[in-house]
């Protein structure tokens, strides 16, 4: 994750960071970084057993602020560090949170600074992410679990545990999630919720049509948009399944991808999901036309000078059979089309969007954004244009995302 992609993602937010004692506190020094690179301000609160692991020096040089461990630090003009640091919070996120400390939370206990803030935060607006690491025994103690509901019905967020090597030599499930996880979780939790309830299918990437076992017709798309939609569709509360073509991208978090490599591929993997979902974004550079034929074997040139003849058909168009579908038309599946244009951007788009009978049909230049980071955008539907000027694939993905929800819960209204 670098310190380019998540600029701004967290202006204006104010977060605090509790430590617990654990191994895994030196994830936390990371995680403080990124928070700060994405433009938060962090206060940092750690337990004594904290300090074992992780100095409040480093948490302090890395946030840029004095870091608090006592209740009883005499630093606060009225002395209730407890209250002005929660009510400050856009969030508060206790990572590593030991088992001692979930089950002080769960019991309501309040002997150290941190779990007393955890207990004074206003709960509605101060929202409590916990991210578990301990032991693999630790944490399948029937006690820990217990603790885990409890405060998960108290109102706190568990984040989910990963499995692997343990610090102890142990293998199993208790590791804290990696920095960058809990930094796309935390972003995840702050998004807002305008997509609850939709399970959002996008098609994304090129697709490649075999001529041969070792050659193919592709093109230049790479994926980043559509899989910046999902990622943003996810993260405003959809469930989202991804088809990608072949793109060297991670999946988002939370995100169920199915990776397909022809157009008929995507098209029957898409025709599939489509029955479910109810929005459609196509944002795939579907190949329009495939070679009749794939040869079983790799076309050798035989020296004669004689160049082989490829004869194509057209692929199946999956916007357009989705668009067409009985749900779509009775106006349970929202679909959305890209248009990668080369010149007369709104004209296009405007046919384009009648041609494949979709509301929203969202334009760009093609050869202005493939590979690239950044993206301008061209939305056409009945109401007319939207334009979303340049900004980066994650911020426009944003805002797209937030045009589809309004359209679709007006929809619904
Ligand atoms: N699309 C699709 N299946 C295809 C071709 C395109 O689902 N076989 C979708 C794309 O994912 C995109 C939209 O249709 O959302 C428009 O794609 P584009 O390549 O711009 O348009 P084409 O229909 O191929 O028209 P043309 O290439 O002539 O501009």
């Amino acid at each position: 994750m670098n310190a380019n992609d998540i600029a701004g993602e967290l202006a204006g937010r104010h977060i605090v960071l509790g430590l617990t004692g654990g191994v895994a506190a030196f994830k936390s020094a990371e995680f403080c970084r990124l928070l700060t690179k994405a433009g938060a301000t962090v206060q940092v609160v750690m337990t004594d057993s904290a300090s074992q692991f992780m100095t409040p020096v480093t948490m302090q040089a890395l946030s840029g602020r004095p870091v608090y461990c006592s209740q009883w630090d005499a630093r606060p003009d009225n002395n209730m560090a407890h209250i002005n640091l929660s009510r400050d919070a856009d969030a508060i996120v206790v990572a590593p949170a030991s088992a001692d400390f979930i089950a002080q939370l769960a019991q309501g206990r309040a002997n150290e600074l941190l779990a007393l803030l955890c207990l004074a935060r206003p709960i509605g607006r101060a929202p409590l992410l916990i991210a578990p690491a301990m032991n693999r025994e630790m944490w399948a103690h029937p006690a820990t679990q217990r603790n885990v509901r409890q405060i998960a019905a108290d109102g706190a967020q568990v984040l989910a545990v990963a499995s692997g090597d343990q610090a102890c030599g142990e293998f199993g499930d208790g590791r804290m999630l990696e920095a960058g996880e809990l930094f796309e979780e935390l972003i995840a939790h702050l998004a807002p919720k305008t997509l609850v309830g939709q399970h959002v299918l996008v098609t994304a990437g090129p697709t490649f049509e075999a001529i041969d076992p070792v050659r193919g017709i592709t093109n230049h798309s790479s994926g980043k948009m559509g899989f910046a939609i999902a990622r943003a569709a996810c993260e405003a509360g959809a469930d989202v399944t991804l088809v990608a073509g072949p793109v060297h991208l991670p999946t988002p978090r939370g995100v169920r991808r199915v990776d397909v490599v022809s157009a008929r591929q995507m098209h029957q993997a898409s025709v599939d999901i489509a029955r479910s979902a109810s929005v459609f974004i196509a944002t795939a550079a579907v190949a329009d036309w495939r070679p009749a034929s794939e040869a079983e074997h790799k076309i050798k040139k035989d020296g004669s000078g004689e160049v082989p003849q490829l004869a194509f058909i057209e692929n199946p168009d999956i916007l357009a059979e989705i668009a067409q579908s009985p749900r779509a038309r009775a106006g349970d599946l929202y679909c959305v089309g890209f248009a990668a244009e080369s010149e007369n951007l709104e004209a296009n788009a405007q046919a384009k969007r009648a041609r494949k009978g979709v509301p929203l049909l969202v334009a760009n230049i093609g050869p202005a954004t493939f590979g690239r980071d950044d993206n301008a955008l061209l939305l056409v539907d009945d109401e007319g244009v939207i334009e979303l000027s340049r900004a980066s694939k994650r911020m426009l993905a944003q805002q797209l995302v937030a045009e589809i929800a309004g359209r679709v819960s007006g929809a619904a209204a």
